[in-house]
């Protein structure tokens, strides 16, 4: 949420600020902006609109610079607008800071400011942050890094700041608390970024900023000290990203390329950990806690949005299989409710980006009671990945679009084998039936692929069909519920048009109010041991005249026929199916959000990764 860059070395800085606020341009895009330190004056160009509108405002700029800071904005604190963009400027003009975070106790110190006579051009809380920082640095006669320090020990909230000072040309401050801070090192210049794709190209060697940590940057110098004033030593990591990974590839856009990723995606999610002829599953994340799994009574899962439905379809696998309860558990309200945790709890935490505000600050609670914290993280190095005590990554490679797709069906495949691990250990599965899922599981990226061989015209046409309903049904049971649920989120934020997802059989509960020949219901209907009770679902809503739309298994003419569109799903292990079924129901929601005019790439009001709560 919100996307920060800066550069200090011996190179013109606008174009790495630029190119590399376009790269974030994911984590928000309601406005944008540069501060440029050029010869002992701060520049600050910014501008309400995505990047283009900044690159546009800035056509002219002395471009001589070789020190800035950049940042594009999700907006928390004030309307998206030129005033609210940042960077922000302090009352004497000397300081310029770009944030991504929230101030929580901000207006009380704006209050203290006011008083003083402060006066504030915007309504942010990063404008109240930064004069706090200039007023401390006055009255105090300090220097920039130590009012900086008094000020951080003053602030509640979460925040990554850069901080440029006109009296300290070649130099940005930064310092972070719970949002996420990456410094690039090059030679003799420093590359800084949310994440490190604006780096790509650039270098390859990384320094991952922590909580509480403060980091004065100069060409050819970086220096860590926590808030304590203590000197840090940096931990520098090899970046394993290629820059390709993060661009289009030819693709109209990144959802679409996401979409069609997944048969690698997927491999590469399985890879090492699968083997084929022996059958064996490799984690050795689950080795590490496996003695506390063993020991543990209940698993939590924790996760957000499209990883909560991750989460969901987990719980129904990790009970079927390995016979222990599972609680799945949204971040945001685990975290406010006092929830019973203790030494003797295993927490699962899932999240693509590894940065989600809500799920970071549940599990640093559920750590704080002693639970081991076992991650199920694609962003290697996150603040999540970090902070838990052992876990698996997706490798689902950087996923761009703002709506999760790859990261999705690949935390499914690490939550399956997680599942089939457990039951190994436990021995609540037989020899059979883990051969058989681990076959199936095997052959996901090749059906994943038949899928979009096979089904993309059909969708297409499907979704030129519904592209005007306003209300959309998904409707599924058993596996096929968080899958329902996934497909209706999936096309509420890239089309807009409002959608639910049900567990099938609850529709008689009120939902089934809404029918009529108006409504489009999906039904995931493949063949399972309960296919037969959503076929009598389907009559009822065929009975109200509903519009079916039915994901069918290759061939079931039955199913199909009684439904107004289908499509089709390889056969499939009923475990299995439902990762199938997700890529019809991504691409419906990509092609009717096109055909609507939508950006599907960056929906409105949205962000990739939600640093705030
Ligand atoms: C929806 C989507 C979001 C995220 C949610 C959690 O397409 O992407 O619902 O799943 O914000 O994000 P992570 O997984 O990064 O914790």
């Amino acid at each position: 949420m919100c996307g920060i860059v800066g550069y200090v070395g011996h190179r013109q800085a606008y174009p790495y600020l630029i190119e590399g606020l376009r790269k974030l341009e994911y984590r928000g895009y309601d406005s944008a902006g540069i501060a440029l330190h050029s010869q002992q004056q701060l520049l600050i160009s910014k501008t309400a609109g995505k990047v283009a509108a900044l690159e546009e405002l800035t056509k002219t700029i002395d471009l001589s610079a070789k020190t800035g800071i950049g940042h594009t904005r999700w907006a928390t604190h004030g309307v998206p607008s030129d005033h609210n963009a940042h960077p922000h400027r302090s009352q004497n003009g000397k300081l310029a800071l770009v944030h991504n975070g929230i101030i929580e106790n901000y207006a009380t110190i704006k209050e203290e400011l006011l008083k003083k006579g402060y006066t504030f051009k915007s309504d942010t809380d990063s404008e109240v942050l930064l004069n706090f920082i200039e007023d401390i640095k006055t009255n105090n006669a300090c220097t920039l890094e130590e009012a900086i320090r008094i000020a951080l020990k003053r602030i509640t909230g979460a925040y990554v700041i850069l901080v440029l000072d006109e009296d300290s040309p070649n130099t940005i401050i930064a310092a972070r608390k719970g949002s996420p801070l990456v410094i690039g090192i090059g030679n003799g210049e420093h590359f800084l970024g949310s994440d490190a794709s604006p780096m790509l190209g650039h270098t390859k060697e990384v320094v991952y900023i922590n909580d509480y940590e403060l980091a004065i940057i100069k060409p050819d110098e970086l220096i860590l000290k926590n808030l304590g004033n203590d000197i840090v030593t940096p931990f520098v990591q090899k970046l394993d990203m290629e820059l390709a990974s993060i661009e289009k590839a030819g693709y109209p856009h990144f959802m679409l390329k996401e979409i069609f990723e997944q048969p690698k995606a997927i491999q590469d999610c399985l890879r090492g950990r699968l083997d084929s002829t022996t059958h064996q599953i490799t984690l050795s994340g689950l080795e590490k806690v496996k003695d506390k799994l063993l020991a543990a009574h209940r698993i939590i899962i924790v996760a957000c949005g499209t990883s909560w439905h991750a989460a969901l379809l987990a719980e129904y696998w990790i009970e079927e299989l390995c016979r222990v309860p599972v609680e799945v558990e949204y971040a945001s309200e685990f975290r406010y409710r006092n929830p019973i945790v203790g030494p003797d709890d295993l927490i699962i935490a899932i999240s693509q980006s590894g940065e989600t505000a809500d799920t970071l600050v549940a599990l640093e609670n559920a750590k704080q009671h002693g639970a081991t914290i076992f991650g199920v993280v694609n962003v290697v190095g996150s603040s999540i990945a970090r902070l838990s005590d052992s876990g698996i990554y997706t490798h689902a490679g950087p996923e761009i679009g703002v709506a999760s797709t790859k990261a999705f069906t690949t935390q499914l495949a690490a939550l399956l084998l997680f599942a089939i691990k457990l039951a190994q250990y436990k021995q609540k599965i037989d020899t059979a039936t883990s051969d058989t899922l681990i076959n199936e599981l095997q052959a996901v990226p090749d059906k994943v692929q038949e899928i979009l061989n096979s089904q993309l015209e059909k969708i297409k046409s499907i979704a030129h069909k519904y592209v005007d309903a306003k209300d959309f049904l998904y409707l599924g049971r058993g596996y096929n519920f968080p899958i329902a649920l996934e497909g209706a989120l999936k096309l509420k934020e890239i089309s807009y048009i409002h959608a639910e997802g049900y567990p099938a059989a609850e529709m008689k509960h009120g939902p089934i109010a809404l029918v009529d020949e108006n409504l489009p219901v999906l039904f995931i209907a493949t063949k399972d041991k309960i296919q037969e009770k959503i076929i009598s679902n389907m009559q009822e809503i065929k009975a109200r005249s509903g519009q079916l739309i039915a994901l069918v298994s290759t061939d079931d003419t039955f199913v199909s026929s009684m439904a107004d569109d289908s499509i089709e799903i390889p056969e499939a292990h009923e475990i299995i199916a439902p990762i199938l079924s997700t890529i019809p129901l991504q691409l419906l929601a990509y092609y009717i959000g096109i055909a609507r005019g939508c950006d599907v790439d960056k929906p409105r009001n949205l962000a990739k990764s939600v640093t705030v709560e």
